[in-house]
């Protein structure tokens, strides 16, 4: 087999077979496929596009490339919960204690971010003392003890997705939904998992901006859900505007915990008790999703989900006097604030804008060597549709390096827009699709 035919085939707008497929993928994580062979190949499929089967044999051919996880000593339906991305998306650190308290094994993997704010793993970072990379072993262990582990991925988890992300990445040829489908599911199906919850966000701060593109990409990944065995639910939800209101590390740990004490912006909580509803429904703790919230709400305003929180941050090593004493976060010597020019009411708040303005501020990655500022970031005080006078704070920056909040505060400043008339917030779930269709919202 040869890689010039191959991408032959596809440059003519051909379906390659299931061995194509793993030969490409193979070979070029052994290294003896050049990246400008396959850079190629990845702008074939980009403008020619891969059918259902092609694309579920690119997602399987990758989550075999490395170690699989396996997560059978763990007992019960172990359920994953994955987001597109989103600017000031903490779910993951309100989810995993909430379903672990409901009695849900919650085994979750975690990334770094490479964006506008750290990954989930960052985050937890912020928590003085808290280990993030633990052996295998003492994962499990640890969800078989207290019910949640959250560690970062293993060196060698879907080593063809590293390789292939890195060159999309240089080539313009992320933005395609096979290729963006296949690679969060590779991922997702090596990570061991029996069913997975997918939160697809849509709008101004997401990968997708427009709807339609969400609901298409959360369809792809059901189906290579269903064909790789595995149950998979996505809920598809608002990214118009950033989740909550805090962006940055500390900042959005802080609001996790804010949260778990039952004190959590509507919008957060709203979205963690659904998610985590649809993980009960599928581990089959519950018979139905509104069964599943009531029961999550319970945890939640018991102060249940909070002691499993403190729990997962003293088995991991962590200080959990931070859950009373949020100066022990990492914090930021400077701050400054935006001010409303006019009054009126919050129309919109680009997504992209306010996390370029948390990336700016030091709160992210620039690459993927770049340090992390853990207590920099965005809080915002006025969400899309609050009234605001002239002169009221928009919102507030935060850095430990002063020469960064001018332009991090420029940014804010033309992320929000005010109009003189009141306006409505866009839905926060836009609709859910299961293997038997979508339902819209
Ligand atoms: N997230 C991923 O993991 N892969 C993509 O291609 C896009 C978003």
């Amino acid at each position: 087999m040869r890689m010039y035919d191959i991408i032959a085939k596809k440059r003519d707008g051909l379906e390659l077979t299931t061995e194509e497929i793993n030969f490409w993928v193979k070979e070029y994580v052994k290294g003896t496929i050049p990246d400008y062979q396959v850079s190629a190949l990845l702008m074939a499929i980009f403008l020619q596009g891969m059918n259902q089967r092609e694309t579920l044999d690119l997602t399987m051919a990758m989550a075999s490339s490395g170690e699989q996880i396996n997560l059978s000593s763990i007992h019960g339906i172990k359920v994953d919960k994955h987001s597109t991305g989103g600017v000031g998306d903490k779910t993951t650190l309100v989810v995993g204690p909430l379903v672990a308290a409901a009695g849900v094994p919650v085994a979750k993997m975690s990334g770094r971010g490479l964006g506008h704010t750290g990954g989930t793993i960052d985050k937890l970072e912020a928590i003085p003392g808290f280990k993030t990379e633990l052996p295998i072993d003492d994962f499990i262990q640890n969800v078989n003890k207290i019910g949640v582990a959250i560690a970062g991925q293993t060196g060698n988890l879907v080593p063809a997705d590293k390789k292939i992300y890195a060159l999309r990445d240089v080539t313009a040829t992320v933005n395609h939904i096979s290729l963006i489908a296949s690679s969060i599911m590779s991922k997702k199906i090596a990570s061991g998992s029996d069913a997975i919850v997918l939160d697809v966000k849509t709008g101004s701060g997401a990968f997708m901006k427009e709807e339609k593109d969400a609901f298409a990409l959360a369809e792809e990944m059901i189906r290579i859900g269903y064909g790789a065995n595995k149950e998979v639910v996505a809920v598809v939800s608002d990214m118009d505007q950033p989740l909550g209101y805090a962006v940055g590390n500390t900042l959005e740990v802080i609001e996790a915990i804010e949260t778990l004490k039952g004190n959590g912006p509507n919008d957060l909580t709203e979205l963690c008790l659904i998610l985590g509803a649809h993980m009960l429904v599928l581990a089959k703790k519950v018979e139905n999703f509104h069964e599943g919230k009531e029961m999550l709400k319970e945890k939640l305003y018991s102060g249940k989900a909070l002691e499993k929180f403190v729990k997962l941050i003293q088995m991991q090593g962590g200080d959990p006097k931070v859950i009373n004493d949020y100066h022990l976060f990492p914090g930021a010597a400077y701050s400054d604030i935006v001010i409303s020019v006019q009054g009126g009411y919050v129309h919109g708040i680009d997504g992209e804008k306010v996390g370029t303005a948390a990336l700016v501020s030091g709160a992210g990655r620039f690459t993927k060597e770049s340090q992390i500022d853990l207590g920099a970031g965005i809080v915002l005080k006025k969400k899309v549709g609050e009234k605001v006078l002239k002169g009221d704070v928009l919102a507030v920056i935060y850095s430990n390096q002063e020469e960064r909040l001018k332009d991090s505060k420029e940014l804010l400043e033309s992320a929000y827009l005010i109009s003189s008339d009141p306006v409505l917030r866009s839905k926060l779930i836009r609709g859910v699709v299961t293997k038997d269709g979508i339902e819209k919202n």
